[in-house]
């Protein structure tokens, strides 16, 4: 075995041990990574644990000032869920194997699907701000996190990505919905690795190529979720339109960001339930 995945392999299965010892034997079914809009969503977990990040071997230190992130171990609703309130992004500098090493512990602790949510700017013209939108598939302009040696424990060297954002989970989404009165659209994220909002010609490019919406996240941890064979589901909270000529009120995206937290905490929540 190469000296670079060894080295990856062994980050995953000490950090992984690590966290076993902290919560004994409670074995989370579901991961959630809570990305804009889902703080709600935090604090309807009945905790079991915490684990502030820089308690956590091999997590790099967070470069956004004030957001300590940390892992909440708990249950919603009669269910056992690790929940990550804040990620790593690419932009702030970390390598794709920092960026995803939270969802591969999270594969090590044994969940059994993937739940993340993230805010993105539309570029379909057809969505307004506030919206969620169930992401049905991605378009990944951020180096792939699966690039070097292949860590056969964990999956294939060429992962399969049809049914990325699983089927059966955006059908259970869409009947939820319409028991709960919540609009939904649907689309493609195209991830791409900001830190820049795009330009109005990279919106019309992202919007030719097939996107709905633009982001910095996500893509990277769908990727080696689905390279472990790992269900996800994912929603967006739509907080900018990337093609109007209308330069976005600030106060308004926040309120409109707080309205849909709170139809996608209620979403995410019945989705757990019936896991
Ligand atoms: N582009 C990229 N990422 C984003 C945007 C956007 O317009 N809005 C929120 N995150």
């Amino acid at each position: 075995m190469s000296e670079v995945k060894t080295k990856m392999m062994d980050q995953i299965v000490q950090t992984a041990a690590f966290i076993r010892e902290r919560i004994g034997d409670f074995a989370p079914e579901a991961g959630v990574i809570l990305g804009t809009g889902l703080g709600d969503f935090a604090d309807k977990i009945t905790a079991k644990v915490i684990i502030p990040y820089e308690e956590i071997p091999g997590f790099p230190r967070s470069t956004v000032q004030g957001h300590a992130g940390r892992m909440i171990f708990g249950e919603i609703e009669g269910r056992s869920v690790v929940a990550m309130q804040g990620r790593f992004h690419y932009y702030e500098g970390y390598t794709m194997s920092q960026v995803t090493l939270p969802v591969r512990v999270m594969g090590q602790l044994g969940i059994k699907s993937l739940f993340v949510s993230n805010a993105s700017g539309g570029i379909n013209t057809s969505f307004r701000v506030g919206d969620l939108m169930i992401i049905t598939d991605h378009i990944n302009l951020m180096p792939n996190p699966l690039i070097g040696p292949n860590l056969d424990e964990l999956g294939p060297r060429f992962p399969d990505m049809h049914n990325c954002y699983d089927k059966d989970l955006i059908a259970r989404a869409t009947r939820i919905a319409e028991e709960e009165g919540i609009k939904l659209q649907y689309g493609v994220y195209v991830g791409g690795t900001g830190p820049t909002f795009e330009t109005q010609a990279e919106y019309r490019y992202f919007k030719a190529i097939g996107g709905d919406t633009a982001g910095m996240s996500t893509v990277p941890e769908v990727i080696v979720a689905r390279h472990m064979s790992i269900p996800v589901f994912g929603v967006s909270v739509i907080t900018n339109c990337g093609l109007s000529d209308e330069v976005g009120d600030h106060e308004d995206v926040q309120l409109q960001g707080r309205k849909a937290g709170i139809r996608m905490e209620k979403l995410f929540r019945r989705m757990i339930q019936e896991l």
